[in-house]
């Protein structure tokens, strides 16, 4: 038997801009794409002799079958490595929130692939990897490469930036969960006022510039939410404002918020005050490599 504990780091989107609808009814998307220190660690153990996949999720709410992205990503890595399952188990120590818009799922997913090619084709290249993981789901290839990305196509066409500059996150998950593909739904691509400007977002990655990553900060899909949802989400953003943040902005499709913060203390500050209203608030900074 051959054991691993990987690392899942969770990603934050810099920027998403939904440009439209495919055929196959996903859509194409641009995103500045960035990973986190906020992780669930993954251990793989193979060999183990029973044939099958075992996933133990971490957590009762959360799929252990077919349906867990981990489960789906050892599937498609034996299939397209076309070799024999000789068994595999996997356990998840679950710290990123669910349907947060983190690609907690994702990350595991990617976590397995990595483990599994360590293990059985340590020679097959970064990109094979991320292609398998793309017919897993869409943010599977980005947690697989990880860093700093502009991502586009369905999400699996990475081209690396310049690194995210060290700072402070915070991160607020609010209590209510938002379906993906419902808010994909909602988006009529010709409506959309406010798009991401890469162009700046891309010149304030290549000068280390922090203030300009704040500034261009930009979610489309904070267009589209309903009225509720979207007091909620501003009220969180004002409370990391009003605690010294350089802006804040909604990750993915949602809910999570996330604040950055040039000063630790003041990220510190604005976590303590937002855990008055809310269970799930972590801080966190930029990882810049896996
Ligand atoms: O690929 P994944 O399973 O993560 O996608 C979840 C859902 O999000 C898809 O079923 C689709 O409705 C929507 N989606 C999309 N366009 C993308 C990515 C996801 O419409 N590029």
């Amino acid at each position: 038997m051959k054991e691993q504990t990987v690392l899942a780091h969770a990603k934050v989107n810099l920027t998403l801009d939904i440009l439209r609808r495919r055929p196959d009814g996903y859509h194409d998307l641009e995103m500045v794409m960035q990973s986190i220190s906020l992780h669930d660690a993954v251990t793989v153990r193979t060999e183990t002799g029973s044939g099958e996949i075992v996933v133990h999720a971490g957590r009762e709410d959360l799929p252990s079958g077919p349906e867990n992205i981990a489960w789906k990503a050892a599937d498609a890595f034996f299939e397209a490595a076309g070799i024999v399952n000789d068994g595999v188990e996997i356990t998840i120590e679950k710290h990123i929130p669910a349907a947060a818009g983190m690609a907690g799922g994702s990350a595991d997913g990617a976590a397995v692939l990595r483990a599994l090619r360590e293990f059985l084709c340590p020679e097959m290249p970064d990109v094979e990897l991320e292609r398998i993981g793309a017919r897993v789901g869409s943010d599977v290839p980005f947690c697989v490469h990880g860093g700093t990305a502009l991502a586009e196509g369905r999400g699996e066409r990475l081209t690396d930036l310049a690194p995210m500059p060290a700072c402070s996150m915070v991160i607020c998950k609010p209590d209510f969960g938002l379906s993906t593909p419902q808010l994909f739904g909602r988006v009529r691509v010709d409506d959309i006022a406010r798009r991401p400007d890469h162009g700046a977002m891309k010149a304030a990655l290549a000068a280390g510039d922090l203030s300009g990553v704040a500034d261009a900060l930009c979610n489309v899909f904070c267009e589209v939410l309903a009225e509720k949802e979207r007091h909620e989400i501003l009220h969180i953003r004002q409370v990391m404002l009003e605690n010294g943040a350089l802006n804040a902005v909604m990750t993915g499709s949602g809910p999570t918020v996330f604040g950055l913060f040039d000063k630790e203390t003041a990220a510190q500050t604005a976590a303590d005050a937002l855990r008055r209203e809310y269970a799930q608030v972590f801080l966190a900074e930029p990882v810049n490599q896996r």
